[in-house]
C-alpha cells in the first residue's frame, strides 16, 4: 500500500527551519567487536563501510538523546520550546512500552503548547514523519512542527551475533518543519510512502508486545534482540531506493542533475554505492556517515541531514532527496528545496 502526498495547490509551505543532532560519547570501534565476536576491522569495513558507531551509556536513552536533539534542532530554527504545535518521534527503541517517548520529550524540553506522539516504520520513520508533518503544515493546522528520529539499537542488539551486532550504533536527529508562504519557499515538495506488512519477518524484534507478553516464554530465547535476514534485505532495499528516487524525480519534474545531495538511510555503504551507481549520481552529490555511526535506524537520516547542514554540504535553495527503506517492511522519500 503506498501513499503520494504533493499539494501544489496549498498557500502554505513546509520548510525545514532548523535541524540538530546528539551522538553518545562512547565509541564501539571494529577493533572492540573483534573482541566480543568473531570477526575483522577488514571484513566489517568491506562488507558494510562501518569502522565506529556511538553506544548509548546506561543513564541514557532514547528520549535523552532525542531531548538534546531536539533542543539544538529549536535553537537552529531560531523558535523556542513553546512555538512547537506537534512533536512526532520515530522510534523502534521507545523509551517504554507506553506513555509514547514523544511525550517524555516534550516534558524534557518543555513544548508545552505540542500534542506529542510516537510512530514505529524503523528506518523509515523519519521519512514517514517528516511526510506527516508536511500535511499538518500545508493544510494550514500548524506553524511548527518537531519531527525526531531516536534510537537506543544497542539495547536490543544481540553481541553474539556477528551478522548484526557489527552493524548498529545510536543516536537521534530532529527538525523543525514550519509553515511557510507557498510563493515564497517550496520546503518540501513531495512525499512518498510505501508498507509491505507480508515481509515483516525479514527484520523484527519479537519481545516486548502483546505476541510474546512478559509471562509468555519466547519460542527462541534471543528474540528479545533485533532479527535480521540481511542478505534478503540488502537486495530489496537496492531495488526499493531505485525505485523510489526515480518515482521522486518524475513526479518533481526533477533529474538526477538537479539533486544537490541525496541522503539515503545509512545501512549499508555497499547498498549506497549500489543505488548511487545505478542511478548515475556523481559522488559529491551522494551523502555517507555510516563510517562514523553505523545504521541508526529511525537516527540516521536526521543525524545525515543536520550534519549536511552544519558542513554546508547542504545550502539554502538545494535540492536534498532524502531516501530509507527499513522493517515493516515499510519505505519512503522526501523531496526537499531546503
Ligand atoms: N565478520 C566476519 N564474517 C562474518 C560476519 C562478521 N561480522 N558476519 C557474517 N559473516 C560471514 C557469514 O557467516 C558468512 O560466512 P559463510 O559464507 O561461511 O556462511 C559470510 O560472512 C557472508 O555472510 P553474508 O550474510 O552473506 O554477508 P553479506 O555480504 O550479505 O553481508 C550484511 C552481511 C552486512 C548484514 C549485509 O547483508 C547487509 O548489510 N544487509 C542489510 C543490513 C540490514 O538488514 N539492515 C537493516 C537492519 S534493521 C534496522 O536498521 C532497524
Amino acid at each position: 500500500m503506498s501513499n503520494n502526498e504533493m499539494d501544489s495547490n496549498s498557500p502554505y509551505s513546509a520548510v525545514v527551519a532548523g535541524t540538530g543532532s546528539c551522538l553518545p560519547e562512547k565509541l564501539l570501534t571494529n577493533e572492540e567487536l573483534t573482541k566480543i565476536v568473531d570477526t575483522s576491522d577488514e571484513w566489517i569495513v568491506t562488507r558494510t563501510g562501518i569502522k565506529t558507531r556511538h553506544i548509548a551509556s546506561p543513564q541514557e536513552t532514547t528520549a535523552t538523546l532525542a531531548a538534546e536533539a531536539a533542543k539544538r534542532a529549536i535553537a537552529s530554527a531560531g523558535i523556542s520550546a513553546e512555538d512547537i504545535d506537534m512533536i512526532v518521534l520515530a522510534t523502534i527503541t521507545p523509551e517504554m512500552v507506553f506513555p509514547s517517548t514523544a511525550c517524555f520529550v516534550q516534558d524534557i524540553i518543555g513544548a508545552k503548547n505540542a500534542w506529542a506522539f510516537d510512530i514505529s516504520a524503523a528506518c523509515s520513520g523519519f521519512v514517514y514523519a517528516v511526510s506527516i508533518a508536511q500535511q499538518f503544515i500545508q493544510s494550514g493546522k500548524y506553524n511548527n512542527i518537531l519531527v525526531i528520529g531516536a534510537e537506543t539499537l544497542s539495547k536490543i542488539t544481540d553481541y553474539k551475533d556477528r551478522g548484526s551486532c557489527i552493524l548498529f550504533g545510536d543516536g537521534a536527529g530532529a527538525a523543525i518543519i514550519q509553515k511557510a508562504d507557498a510563493k515564497k519557499a517550496k520546503g518540501i515538495i513531495y512525499s512518498t510512502s510505501v508498507s509491505d506488512g507480508s515481509g515483516w519477518e525479514s527484520l523484527n524484534c519479537p519481545a516486548y508486545g502483546s505476541r510474546y507478553p512478559a509471562d509468555k516464554p519466547l519460542e527462541d530465547a534471543n528474540g528479545i534482540y533485533m532479527q535480521i535476514n540481511g542478505r534478503e534485505i540488502y537486495q530489496l532495499a537496492v531495488r526499493r531506493i531505485v525505485e523510489m528516487v526515480n518515482e521522486c524525480l518524475e513526479k518533481c519534474s526533477l533529474s538526477i542533475e538537479d539533486v544537490s545531495l541525496f541522503i539515503p538511510h545509512q545501512m549499508n555503504a555497499r547498498i549506497i554505492e549500489s543505488v548511487a551507481k545505478r542511478l548515475k549520481f556523481a559522488d559529491e552529490q551522494v551523502f555517507m556517515n555510516i563510517e562514523k555511526f553505523g545504521n541508526t535506524s529511525a537516527a540516521s537520516i536526521p543525524i545525515a541531514l543536520d550534519e549536511a547542514v552544519r558542513t554546508n554540504r547542504l545550502k539554502r535553495g538545494d535540492i536534498a532527496l532524502l531516501v530509507a527503506f527499513g522493517g515493516g517492511l515499510t519505505w519512503g522519500a522526501n523531496v526537499i528545496e531546503y
